[in-house]
């Protein structure tokens, strides 16, 4: 027997034994003890779970919406208590305002009267308020009232659309539904997917290969020895970790060359045509560069392969990204992992090699490219007597932006994540 002070409530009036009987019909209700001023306990068979209490809870908050919380679960003999509060049974019920017929229909007509020319909604709604303090037998006459004051006031509103707002007889099921906004890809991730095409379609193979890279692949492997000066032309952020006894440091890699070696091992054998993609990290931001930027790494190796075979690829990229009148040029340049080296330029898309503003020569310069250095076509075990290669590598920003329309005059925004800007891609 529960003490005096206590209340036990009735199956079909408890709220939480409603829900657990819908949710989980194995646990049998036994009952509900209420003490005032504490959370009421109801009590079921078996045992329920905090997964069970949190949908008790869902239920709950649906059908008396921020009325009941579960508090806590508690266990005994095999039953469990669950606590809950307030309860609805015991909580006041909202006191129901006294009837008050203290208006009559004259007193409504007297008060719709001194309302402006333009009622406004407000108005409407006071009015209806008062219905209730009208007898029952003016109620007509007054909801009649103000129906024509209704009517009156959407008359006088300006309409913001011409959408008719009425409910329309005929509805067409098939119609079209409203598109949801999709998104893009980021401009450079579409850059690349457009570049990878142009290549797969020459027979090159894109190729993935680390973005954090040893000392040996980055420098060292492309005829650049340790503390050789040319090393200084990449701003190298270094990673602190200890180094690999035969490939030294750890480095965010400068440049997509560090597949050029990584490729040779893997395909051991020429042919080789790879088009190596990649992330690339220097230690520089302004207008034309921001620290994280990509590249992409072309390497050809076989038998024969001369500075023709470059001019032609070059070519064939520049007409197939920029259009048929682009034209690429190479000017000798120094790289230690090419021999000879050039720079690459590709006409400008603006005037066509003539010379403008945009590009004051009449050229833009995109990257670099060359004859493989044999030394390191050697790292990459392959003979330099019977094999020849070239290679090149730009960056994708630079060949992005340099496109016709664009006139980006600087990249950092592609990494601001900014939707206004991206949104123009
Ligand atoms: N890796 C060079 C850079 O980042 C670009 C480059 C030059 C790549 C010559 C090449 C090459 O493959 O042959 O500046």
């Amino acid at each position: 027997m529960p003490p005096k002070n206590q209340l036990k409530i009735s199956h079909r009036s408890n709220p939480v034994s409603q829900a657990v009987s819908r949710l989980y019909p194995e646990h049998a209700y036994q009952k509900t003890v209420t003490q005032p001023g504490c959370p009421n306990i109801a009590h079921f068979h078996g045992f329920i779970d905090a997964v069970n209490q949190a949908s008790v809870q869902t239920y709950l908050d649906q059908k008396y919406p921020g009325q009941i919380s579960v508090t806590n679960l508690t266990y005994a003999n095999g039953d469990t208590l669950i606590h809950y509060h307030p309860n609805l049974e015991t909580s006041e019920k909202p006191a129901t305002p006294k009837k008050n017929f203290s208006l009559t229909l004259t007193d409504f007509q007297q008060h719709l009267q001194s309302l402006s020319a333009s009622p406004t909604k407000k108005d409407l709604k006071t009015l209806t308020g008062l219905i209730p303090q009208l007898l029952a037998k003016d109620r007509a006459a007054a909801g009649e009232l103000i129906n024509q004051l209704k009517t009156k006031l959407i008359a006088s509103t300006p309409q913001s659309s011409t959408i008719n707002h009425q409910p329309s007889a005929w509805l067409d099921l098939t119609a079209p539904g409203d598109k949801p906004p999709i998104g893009h890809l980021h401009p450079i991730t579409q850059a690349i997917f457009k570049i990878q095409k142009i290549f797969e379609s020459i027979g090159f193979t894109r190729v993935r290969y680390p973005e954090v890279d040893w000392d040996y692949y980055v420098f060292e492997s492309l005829n650049m020895p340790p503390d050789h000066p040319a090393r200084d032309e990449w701003e190298t952020f270094f990673i602190d970790t200890p180094n690999h006894p035969q490939y030294g440091q750890m480095v965010l890699t400068t440049h997509t060359s560090n597949g050029q070696v990584r490729e040779m091992e893997r395909v051991k054998q020429p042919p080789i045509r790879m088009l190596n993609i990649a992330k690339c990290y220097r230690r520089q931001e302004d207008v034309t560069h921001t620290a994280m930027f990509h590249q992409f790494e072309g390497l050809v190796i076989d038998n024969g392969i001369g500075i023709v075979h470059l001019k032609g690829t070059l070519d064939y990229f520049a007409k197939a990204f920029y259009g048929p009148q682009a034209q690429s040029r190479i000017r000798p340049f120094m790289f230690r992992f090419t021999e000879p080296s050039f720079e690459v330029d590709f006409s400008c898309v603006y005037c066509q090699g003539q010379g403008c503003r945009f590009c004051k020569s009449g050229w833009h310069e995109v990257g670099g490219a060359g004859m493989v250095h044999p030394n390191v076509l050697k790292a990459g075990g392959i003979d330099p007597h019977r094999y020849t290669g070239f290679a090149f590598g730009w960056g994708i920003e630079r060949v992005y932006t340099l496109q016709p329309g664009l006139e980006l005059d600087d990249i950092r925004p592609f990494y601001q994540n900014s939707l206004h800007f991206l949104d123009q891609f």
